[in-house]
Formats: C-alpha cells, sequence, structure tokens
C-alpha cells in the first residue's frame, strides 16, 4: 500500500476541500437548524462529477478510485455530514449496486442519470422491525408472472424523500430465508408509494430520512437486480462498501473537531495563557489528532483493498467502527474543550457532536460492525 497520494487524488481532495470550506460553511447552521435539504449543493456537487464519483467513465460517472472518494467524503463532512452521506448514499449504496449487479440495460436506463447526478438514489434496505436483523424482512415482492407485486413499509431512508430511484430489498419466498430475498430497482414515482414525513432527527438533520410504503406496487420483472434470490448478499456486498463511506464521514466529522478545537483553545485565555498551554486541553488534543491518524489509516487501508480487488469486507467494519467511536469521542471532547460556547450553534461543534452519533448506527451499528469482524477472525 503506497502512503502517497497520486495527483490525482490531492486534486480531488482539493476540490472537495475548496467546495465545502467555499461554499458549503456559509449556511450550513441554517440548514441544519431548519432540516433543509442542500438541494442547490447536490445540484453543484453532480457538475463536479461527485455524486458518481466511483462510477465508470463510460456510464457517467468520474471513474474515480475508493482513495479518492475517502478523501472527498472527509473534506466534505468536516464541513457538513449530511451532504457527505448524500453523497455517500448515492454513490456506494446505489451506483455501486447498478454497476456491479446490474444488466447493461439497468445500468444505462438507471446508473447513467444517477452517476451525472441528474436523479438521486436510495438504499431501502431497513424496516419497521429488521434493522440490525436484516434477513428478517417483511416487505413482500410476490411474483405475479409478468411483474412483482410489492407490499410493506421501509424505515430510516436516507434521501427518502429526495430520490428518484429506489434499490428496495424485499422477500419474495419467506420459506427459503435470505436465499428468499431479492433486489428491485424501483421508480419512487410508482404508483402506490407512499413516502412518510421527514424525520425531524438529532443530527445529519438536512440529509432526509423518510419511511417509504409499498401498496400493490408493480414492479417490472426486468427490474429485479442479479439472479433470483441474490438480494440478501447483493445488500450485504453493498453494504461491505457503504461502510467506507460512513467511515470517511466520521473521520471527516472528527479531524473538522480537531480543527475548531485547536483554533479556539489558541485564542481562548484562562488563568493566565490560552488554553492550548494547559495539558489538560493538550493532551486531549494529542489524543484526538493520534485517533484521527489511526482512523485515517483504516479507511485508506479499506479503501486500498477494495480499488485492489482484494476482500475488504472486515477491513471496511473495522474502519467503520473504529471512525465512528472514535468521532462520537473526539467531537466530544471538542465542545468540551470550547466549554459553554460548544454548546451554542455558532461554534459547530455541537452539531459535529450530533451529526457523529448516526455514525455509530446507520450501515450497521458499531455492536454489528463487531460480529462481522469476531466472525471473520473465528474464520480464520
Ligand atoms: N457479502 C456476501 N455475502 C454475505 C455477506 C457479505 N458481506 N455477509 C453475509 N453474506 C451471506 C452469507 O455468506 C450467508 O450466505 P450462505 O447462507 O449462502 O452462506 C448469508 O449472507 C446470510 O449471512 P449470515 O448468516 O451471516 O446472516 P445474519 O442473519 O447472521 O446477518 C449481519 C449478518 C452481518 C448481522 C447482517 O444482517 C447485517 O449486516 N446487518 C446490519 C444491516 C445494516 O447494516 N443495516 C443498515 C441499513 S442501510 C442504511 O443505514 C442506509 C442508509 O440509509 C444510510
Amino acid at each position: 500500500m503506497n502512503l502517497e497520494f497520486t495527483e490525482e487524488q490531492i486534486m480531488i481532495q482539493q476540490s472537495a476541500r475548496d467546495y465545502a470550506q467555499r461554499e458549503l460553511k456559509k449556511d450550513v447552521i441554517e440548514r441544519d437548524e431548519h432540516s433543509i435539504f442542500p438541494a442547490e449543493h447536490i445540484k453543484k456537487l453532480a457538475e463536479l462529477g461527485f455524486l458518481g464519483m466511483l462510477v465508470n467513465t463510460k456510464y457517467g460517472g468520474s471513474g474515480m478510485d475508493t482513495i479518492s472518494y475517502v478523501l472527498a467524503i472527509e473534506e466534505i463532512s468536516k464541513v457538513d455530514a449530511s451532504v457527505g452521506v448524500i453523497i455517500s448514499v448515492n454513490n456506494s449504496l446505489v451506483a455501486y449496486e447498478l454497476e456491479e449487479f446490474g444488466t447493461e440495460e439497468q445500468k444505462q436506463k438507471y446508473l447513467v442519470p444517477l452517476a451525472k447526478g441528474e436523479k438521486l438514489g436510495a438504499f431501502l434496505l431497513s424496516e419497521p422491525e429488521a434493522g440490525s436483523d436484516a434477513t428478517s424482512q417483511h416487505t413482500q415482492a410476490i411474483d405475479m408472472g409478468d411483474h412483482y407485486l410489492m407490499n410493506g413499509t421501509k424505515n430510516w431512508i436516507t434521501n427518502g424523500g429526495s430520490a428518484q430511484t429506489y434499490i428496495v430489498i424485499a422477500q419474495t419466498d419467506a420459506s427459503k430465508g435470505h436465499k428468499g430475498i431479492n433486489a428491485f430497482i424501483v421508480d419512487r414515482d410508482s404508483k402506490g408509494i407512499t413516502i412518510g414525513p421527514h424525520e425531524n432527527k438529532m443530527g445529519m438533520r438536512s440529509s432526509d430520512t423518510h419511511s417509504v410504503m409499498f401498496n400493490d406496487v408493480i414492479v417490472p420483472k426486468e427490474n429485479r437486480l442479479g439472479e433470483d434470490g441474490w438480494g440478501f448478499k447483493i445488500a450485504m456486498k453493498t453494504l461491505e462498501g457503504g461502510r467506507i463511506g460512513i467511515a470517511a464521514q466520521a473521520l471527516g466529522l472528527a479531524s473538522g473537531a480537531l480543527e475548531l478545537a485547536i483554533n479556539y483553545a489558541k485564542v481562548r485565555k484562562a488563568f493566565g495563557t490560552e488554553i492550548i498551554n494547559h495539558q489538560g486541553i493538550a493532551f486531549k488534543l494529542a489524543d484526538m489528532a493520534t485517533e484521527i491518524e489511526a482512523a485515517r489509516f483504516l479507511c485508506l487501508k479499506a479503501a486500498w483493498l477494495k480499488d485492489n480487488n482484494k476482500p475488504y469486507g472486515t477491513e471496511s467494519a473495522m474502519a467503520k467502527l473504529f471512525a465512528a467511536e472514535m468521532a462520537m469521542k473526539a467531537t466530544t471532547e471538542a465542545v468540551q474543550i470550547h466549554g459553554g460556547y460548544g454548546y451554542v450553534k455558532e461554534y459547530h461543534v455541537e452539531r459535529l457532536m450530533r451529526d457523529a452519533k448516526l455514525t455509530q448506527i446507520y450501515e450497521g451499528t458499531s455492536e454489528i460492525q463487531k460480529i462481522i469482524i469476531a466472525r471473520a477472525l473465528s474464520a480464520k
């Protein structure tokens, strides 16, 4: 693994940093406070190629590697992690799935507009009673001969209200367990789909999260992804890459918090000196910086493995587990370093702390990552 970035990777990192610092920062507090979906920013980021970063250029993507993806998501999430997750879901949970498992026809019809950012995608796996236990799907897609008939409810869907293209995981034959699960491409505008209200969340407030209800929705036969019964494995494989995106997002939240904490500690005075000169504060910063660097290496290792076509499921679980736990700790310390100022919105760190909490939960909780890692260890 080469620890030096290529010129192209540095350029992509710089481009994401420039956009985040110049454009996203301006109205991030307002978006968070009023749960405003960043539609204009997503449009501009699409023009810069970030919505289809990982997609091959022949399908309208930017053809970037996963290392560049980590660098870009980190820079964006330093400023606005909600934008980070919108990009991450579109790239790694939806575009990836279509590119990896779709037919040529499906790719032309659904992947190209997603990669160009003309449309947005959402991944519908979680249900009211199926979060961590992803095989116990209740949403059904019954084979009616010339189409599937879909009924059920999906919960906590990132991009649920703004996406036009859904990948829906549903049970087609309950008697077959996980082998009776399939993945379907569903147009959001299909008759019978109802979108629940925007969830009023603790953090990641400008990414829109909804429940989605399916009532006798007709899904064309040609919209199934992969062979019959592949759906669960497709979802699991997809989440392996998704977790690199969430790990990078957690990394961004933590490194954003560290920058703010250092800047504050350099100017805030107490007991006759800037607080960075007090060991109690300096040691917190030292711990944060060290753990951020460790998380960065885990993210880059998982990305490198993926780029080099090596197995990366365990490493992406490790990256997500470590980065999410570290981000929660680092952002909490950043609030502590800011004292009372850290508790008000203008200083940004309270938002980073609220946002960090979700990285321990979505795309598999920290406990689920430990299950994945532990199972890999026992299989050795
Ligand atoms: N790749 C390919 N196949 C896989 C796989 C992977 N990574 N992981 C498991 N499988 C296969 C297994 O090999 C097995 O197949 P066989 O029976 O043929 O051997 C099958 O899938 C079932 O696997 P398990 O027995 O391991 O299944 P399990 O019920 O024990 O669950 C789990 C495993 C890891 C806990 C899984 O359920 C899981 O990851 N749960 C968390 C789900 C999750 O991350 N949800 C997040 C929602 S998405 C989201 O948050 C998106 C958003 O909007 C931001």
